[in-house]
């Protein structure tokens, strides 16, 4: 029987080195899709203000106490940066250290010191610019365009599906940054094939399936499916050993899978029956993409006596490290003018709906759409 991935090939290397293609990447379908900046927990005290970059646009999140507002982290009078990058601090409103203006933490303009009618000169007003933003399952996404679907609308059953682990109440355990010298695209598509465990990840094929997993359907913007754990494996770690403990809401079956969940552009919710893992990318560059990686756990079992997360975030080291050497072996490869595209195994079928997506985006000139919900 012949199917779709039969004639299907890898996308050449340009996609993963022209400089124009990763601007327009970037514009298409970063700032015109959701992105995850962080946990709300991590901004919303109030007078929180954090500068964040966010597919190369600067953004200050102010927390109000109750969640957090999203601005351009820029001043209105001449455009001065109202928190310097990557830092966070705290303080009742917000302030311009260059000539001193004043916000509220609502981003309205309070004091412009020898500039009383500043507010005036402007009839939408001299506040902050918003940027769009949604609180997800305990993330803050943000949108970069204005035009853009609601959050939630996008994701369509992803919401349900995950319900079970209740996401929004795990309590994270750990962080690890990594600058990958590859594409984004190419972890994407290393995070959509198993085809690549036996010989890439002999830990993780050792507590893993690497064969028959079941593809998800999806009405949203992801992607994903799920791989059994083997029958000796009691969780996902280097030993496989891990704690007796399951998400109680999940079926018998889903209790034995890794489920792997890539929310276009930019996360990935690898979710087990113990523990989940969240993969978030930034692309910097056509060549760079830095990755970060985070641990979440349920309160009650991090609280169990004699419990520690290590198991997991050791694994994960490990898997993220070999991973990572794939896909910048794997840019170095596709970056040889010479190189021609190769074919795709019938069994890569997730990945080929990403590159159909992609192309099908490049084609039409639109950001990413999920093509797979009209099937
Ligand atoms: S640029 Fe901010 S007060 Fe002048
Ligand atoms: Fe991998």
């Amino acid at each position: 029987m012949m199917t779709e991935t039969q004639d299907a090939r890898a996308l050449p290397g340009l996609a993963y080195t022209s400089e124009d293609l990763f601007a327009w990447e970037l514009e298409r379908f970063f700032r015109q899709g959701w992105l995850p900046v962080g946990r709300v927990a991590e901004f919303a005290e109030k007078g929180t203000q954090a500068a964040v970059m966010s597919a190369g646009r600067n953004i200050l999140i102010a927390g109000t106490g109750d969640g957090v507002n999203v601005f351009v982290n820029a001043c209105r009078h001449r455009g001065h940066e109202l928190v310097a990058p990557a830092c966070k601090i705290r303080r009742a409103q917000v302030w311009c250290a260059y000539h001193a203006w004043v916000y509220g933490l609502d981003g309205e303009l309070r004091r412009a010191p020898r500039f009383e009618d500043a507010a005036e000169r402007d009839p939408q007003g001299m506040g902050l610019l918003p940027v769009r933003s949604a609180e997800w399952n305990g993330w803050l996404f943000v949108n970069h365009s204005r035009d853009a679907n609601d959050f939630s609308e996008s994701l369509g059953n992803l919401t349900d599906i995950l319900a079970p682990y209740h996401l929004g109440t795990l309590k994270q355990t750990s962080t690890e940054v990594y600058d990958v010298h590859a594409n984004w695209k190419l972890l994407v598509e290393n995070y959509l094939e198993c085809y690549h465990c036996p010989s890439t990840h002999p830990e993780l094929s050792k507590v893993q399936r690497t064969v028959n997993g079941e593809g998800f359907t999806s009405t949203g913007m992801w992607l994903g499916g799920s791989l059994d754990l083997k029958n000796s494996a009691a969780s996902m770690s280097l030993d496989g050993q891990g704690p007796a403990w399951t998400f109680p809401e999940l079926d018998e079956n889903r209790a034995r899978q890794v489920c792997y969940y890539a929310v276009l552009p930019g996360l990935f919710v690898t979710a087990m029956h113990d523990y989940v893992v969240t993969h978030r990318l930034d692309p910097v560059a056509p060549d760079r993409t830095r990755v970060i990686c985070e641990w979440f756990f349920p309160e009650e079992l991090l609280t169990s006596p004699g419990f520690t997360p290590d198991y997991a975030i050791d694994f994960w080291k490990t898997t993220n490290q070999q991973d990572w050497e794939a896909c910048s072996s794997t840019q170095r490869g596709v970056s040889d003018p010479r190189y021609i595209a190769g074919p795709l195994a019938s069994h890569e079928e997730e990945l080929y709906t990403f590159l159909r997506a992609l192309a099908d985006a490049y084609r039409i000139d639109s950001p990413l759409r999920p093509l797979w919900t009209d099937q």
